[in-house]
């Protein structure tokens, strides 16, 4: 029997990343998961081995740059292997560039960005070793439609998301000749806590949003693209006229 693959994915304890995690312990891969909360994320590593996969659950928090250090050392430790890196755990806050706090725009890019570079560059040495000669390994970044198009209220976070686009599309032109190629998947809303804001006032009810199983489903198909195929950028909008909006 070969051995299963593995993957690492932030923000693993719902929402997206626990929707990639899913899909991921279905197809076999044994997972690393981690996210601040230790409680539900210990809930999730319980289920996802319920679907008879190996699941280390490591909690970190992406504004300790030690902690994501201890994260990228016990996947490898753990499974000597990543296929993918799943690089999801992420934060918004909405706000007019008049009145955003520049504290709030520093953590931001602390956790949209500085822990995402820090994780591709942690784990480099071993998804180039997992792609070796003439295999795959990804990298999947979950950006937003926002670092793609504008949105009033949306300049802190969607200059982030547009960071981490640009950082896959950078991250390919050195790596994919390697066999490592970075996806930046950029939905508009999905149904997750996060986008709890906007489904009160009735703006976006959830049923009409896009699900973390769609989003996980965009994931899966990136691992499943061998090492001549590169795909920088999956857009996922939402139906109607306002195709560039969240
Ligand atoms: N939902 C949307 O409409 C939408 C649309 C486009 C893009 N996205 C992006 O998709 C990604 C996932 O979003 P989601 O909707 O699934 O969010 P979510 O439901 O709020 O889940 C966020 C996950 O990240 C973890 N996390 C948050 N802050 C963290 C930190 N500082 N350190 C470590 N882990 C942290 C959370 O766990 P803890 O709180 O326990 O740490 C949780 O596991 C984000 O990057 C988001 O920007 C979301």
């Amino acid at each position: 029997m070969s051995t299963p693959k593995a993957a690492l994915i932030t923000g693993g304890s719902r929402g997206i990343g626990a929707a990639i995690a899913e899909r991921l312990a279905d197809a076999g891969w044994d997972l690393t998961i981690s996210a601040r909360g230790e409680e539900a994320l210990a809930a999730k590593a319980a289920e996802l081995r319920a679907l008879g996969v190996r699941v280390e659950a490591v909690p970190a928090d992406m504004t300790d740059e030690t902690a994501i250090a201890a994260l990228t050392d016990a996947h490898v430790a753990a499974y000597g292997r990543c296929d993918a890196l799943v690089v999801n755990a992420g934060m918004g806050t909405l706000g007019a560039v008049a009145d955003f706090p520049v504290r709030r725009f520093d953590k931001l890019y602390q956790v949209n960005v500085r822990a995402p570079f820090l994780l591709m560059q942690g784990l480099l040495p071993t998804l180039r070793a997992t792609a070796g000669e003439d295999g795959a390994a990804k990298v999947i970044a979950l950006s937003s439609i926002t670092g793609v198009y504008p949105e009033p209220t949306m300049t802190a976070y969607g200059a982030t998301k547009a960071a981490l686009i640009s950082m896959c599309e950078t991250f390919n032109l050195e790596e994919s000749v390697n066999g490592v190629a970075a996806t930046a998947i950029c939905p508009g809303f999905v149904d997750t806590d996060m986008s709890e804001w906007t489904k009160g006032d009735g703006a976006i009810p959830a049923g009409e949003m896009i699900t973390g199983a769609d989003v996980a489903a965009i994931a899966f198909a990136v691992t499943e693209l061998g090492r001549y195929a590169v795909l920088p950028q999956a857009v996922l909008s939402r139906p109607g006229t306002n195709l560039h909006r969240a």
